[in-house]
């Protein structure tokens, strides 16, 4: 089995490198493609120096393709590489609302993966962290209405997102006025409401994602959801305060209990001595950190809590890599390439 990695030299390409290493996912070879200003570059993989070629403009010859491109690239060329007989698991937003295209997060809904026509639709990085936590007290007690509000990694905008983090914080320790260019103003020691554009509603599409994509995958369209996403000068890493209305009530030790056993949940949440959730902690790793879980103020039985997930990883090449080993897990990976 042949897989590629379409935007192999980008922030998500870079983790889907690290994330297969160890994977258990069984394949031949690997495959790197990017823009032809990467053309010819090299990537390690397993010991070996991987050259970088440029994305063709039709079918790619691999039996599974895991595409971070963005989603201009995945719209054009993804109906092609399908049409070549490859899975396409796209990391992009292009095919996520698509009811024709499962939009998942194996804990969550793997086998919604297995109707896929094609292309598998990995979610919005803090829709995916989000409901690594949120489903399980879903399935429990009925999740009725959701408030999110995020603090959001500059690495969402990609490694231009970080590089700007980085240049524009050593112009302002430099006594320099700092510039925005991926931003929509200068990010370094500035908290900004705006990701992605301002819909009719006054909400943000990436706040609108949350919305739609969490109803999708945990399968429940009456779910009521609300969010506010911010974006903070952090490197990795996204953070989320959310507070659930539940239908039937439930205690902080109830939910610490159900999360502890929870697949993809590390419960961090002893306060008392300084151990709950954050980016410096929970970057690099697998699991989604839950913790301050706590009683809602507002809602009688629900419960208020704080999460951190590195979203390079669950929010995009780790779940996209779990797609695959749950795919090939269920023989649908084999099944689709001996067609
Ligand atoms: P390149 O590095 O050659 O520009 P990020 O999300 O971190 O910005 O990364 C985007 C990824 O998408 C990079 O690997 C980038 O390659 C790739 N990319 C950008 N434009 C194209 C294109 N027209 N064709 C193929 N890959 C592209």
């Amino acid at each position: 089995m042949r897989v590629a990695i379409v935007g192999a030299t980008g922030a998500v390409g870079h983790e889907l490198l690290k994330v297969l290493e160890g994977s258990t996912l069984q394949f031949d070879e690997l495959l790197l493609f990017a823009s032809p200003r990467s053309a010819g570059s090299t990537l390690p993989f397993r010991g070996q120096d991987l050259t970088v070629q440029v994305t063709p403009e039709g079918a790619i010859d691999a039996e599974l393709i895991l595409a971070s491109a963005g989603g201009s690239i995945s719209k054009e060329k993804a109906p092609a590489w399908v049409a070549g007989g490859a899975v396409v698991i796209d990391n992009s937003s292009a095919f996520r609302y698509d009811p024709e295209v499962p939009l998942v997060v194996p804990e969550v809904n793997g086998e919604a993966a297995l109707s896929h026509k094609g292309i598998i639709a990995n979610p919005n990085c803090t829709t995916a962290i989000a409901v690594v936590a949120v489903a399980p007290i879903h399935r429990a007690y009925g999740v009725r209405r959701m408030i999110v509000s995020t603090y959001q990694a500059t690495s969402g905008a990609g490694a231009k997102g970080m590089d700007e983090l980085l240049q524009e914080t050593h112009k302002v320790l430099h006594g320099q006025e700092a510039g925005a260019e991926v931003f929509a103003h200068p990010i370094p020691f500035n908290v900004i409401p705006h990701i992605d554009a301002f819909q009719d509603n006054g909400y943000t599409k990436e706040e609108m994602k949350v919305a739609w994509e969490t109803r999708k995958i945990i399968g429940d369209e009456s779910l009521k959801i609300s969010c506010t996403a911010v974006r903070i000068p952090t490197l990795r890493t996204h953070s989320e305060a959310i507070t659930l209305e539940l239908e039937r009530p439930a205690t902080p030790e109830e939910v610490r209990a159900l999360l502890a056993g929870a697949a993809g949940v590390e419960v961090r949440d002893t306060p008392a001595e300084k151990l709950y959730p954050m980016p410096l902690t929970a970057s690099g790793k697998y699991n989604v950190e839950v913790g301050r879980i706590r009683p809602s103020l507002v809602f009688d039985g629900g419960i208020d809590l704080f999460v951190a997930g590195d979203q390079l990883l669950k929010g995009a090449a780790l779940n996209a890599v779990q797609i695959a080993e749950y795919l090939q897990q269920k023989g649908a990976l084999k099944a689709r390439t001996q067609v």
